[in-house]
């Protein structure tokens, strides 16, 4: 049942909440995640219900049960609040899938002492992720609601001292500030129109508007030695990373690295975009996507650091064992029983989702 949840996450006393997620999490790990990742109704005390009632977290079920307004990820120690997979609204939080938010988050450049921009932070993982070492971060979007969920991320996380949220079209509203380093895990869903589909992935015809203008504007934000780490979908031919060629234009003096998150698959377009075959527009889109190269489909990072020529590195990762396609032909793919009770599961055996596709054991 899709559920529209409309009240904001609050961040009133986060270290109450803290403490409460914590207890509940390492206490009795399967009600956390039968809660807060399968979206089922669950049985809590009342000391244990409180601080999260108060914050919006969780409501009131029947037979003294609880179900959350939230999904809740556990990441590098820190919990992340983004929407219910069940909510269907474009202004959606983006979840941290672990091929994508989480994946760039275990592998952020982030040094101590950085000055780093987040651009469209979402729930706001990146930017939290970096603010250990970075001296500051701001972070970026155009979602006012994800600019709400990211300031209580930083809250229940305790480093919204290290944080500034700017809304921001990209890097419209930042002035001339310069960063070390500038992180972004944007929209990168090829649509055949902007209101196909949720803002988070929204971003043209072939997928690349964001990432293209992020390339193209970037070094008049970065220091001198600054970095770029970009986490991308790139369609592409088995010769050539589509997005790449936008790399070797704005960045010709660069050495780049490419980690390749998932290996690439050979995308039927019509099966792969299944998802928008009802909207206005698909037939020409499809001819669009057949008829311009794009029957490989990549996953990677893009890490792009200063040097004297252009150079390239690849890394293939090999670690997870994710394979997207699977859910993504399910419509709709975020109520996808392979997203909820296969992370449930592996969660309630795991604990946090990258430690399983990490390869480690239970
Ligand atoms: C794929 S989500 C990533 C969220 C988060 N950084 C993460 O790693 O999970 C992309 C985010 O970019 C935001 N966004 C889309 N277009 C934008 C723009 N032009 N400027 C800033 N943010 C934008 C969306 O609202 C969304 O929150």
């Amino acid at each position: 049942m899709a559920r529209n949840i409309r009240k904001l996450p609050k961040a009133r006393e986060p270290a109450k909440v803290r403490g409460a997620l914590y207890r509940l999490y390492k206490d009795r790990k399967g009600a956390f995640v039968r809660l807060f990742l399968a979206e089922e109704e669950v049985a809590l005390g009342d000391s244990a219900a409180a601080p999260l009632l108060g914050a919006n977290l969780i409501r009131r079920a029947s037979g003294g049960r609880y179900a959350a307004n939230v999904r809740i990820w556990k990441i590098k120690g820190k919990f992340i609040v983004t929407d219910l997979f069940t909510y269907t609204g474009k202004l959606r939080i983006y979840p941290v899938f672990v091929d994508e938010s989480d994946f760039l988050a275990q592998n952020l450049f982030v040094e101590r002492g950085d000055e780093v921009l987040d651009i469209g932070t979402g729930s706001g993982v990146q930017a939290i992720c970096c603010a250990e070492k970075a001296r500051m971060v701001v972070a970026t979007d155009i979602n006012r609601r994800a600019l709400a969920f990211a300031g209580f991320n930083a809250k229940l996380n305790a480093v919204d001292g290290k944080i500034k949220f700017v809304y921001s079209n990209l890097f419209e509203n930042l002035g001339k500030k310069r960063f070390d380093l500038i992180v972004s895990n944007p929209p990168f869903m090829p649509v055949p129109q902007e209101k196909s589909w949720f803002l988070h992935g929204s971003a043209g015809y072939d997928g690349l508007d964001v990432v293209r203008r992020i390339l193209k504007d970037s070094k008049k934000h970065l220091k001198p030695k600054g970095r770029l780490q970009i986490i991308t979908h790139s369609f592409g031919s088995l010769e050539k990373i589509q997005a790449l060629e936008f790399v070797k234009k704005y960045f010709p003096e660069s050495r780049v690295q490419v980690i390749h998150v998932l290996s690439p698959k050979r995308v039927g377009v019509e099966k792969y975009f299944a998802v928008f075959s009802d909207s206005e527009g698909f037939d020409d889109w499809k001819k669009f996507l057949e008829k311009n190269w794009l029957d490989y489909l990549y996953r990677v990072v893009i890490n792009i650091f200063p040097a004297k020529k252009f150079c390239l590195e690849e890394i293939q990762n090999g670690k997870l064992r994710f394979f997207l396609h699977e859910s993504f032909n399910q419509k709709p793919f975020m109520v996808s029983p392979y997203y909820s009770g296969g992370w449930s599961e592996m969660i309630r055996r795991y604990g946090d989702t990258s430690a399983f596709f990490r390869g480690e054991k239970p």
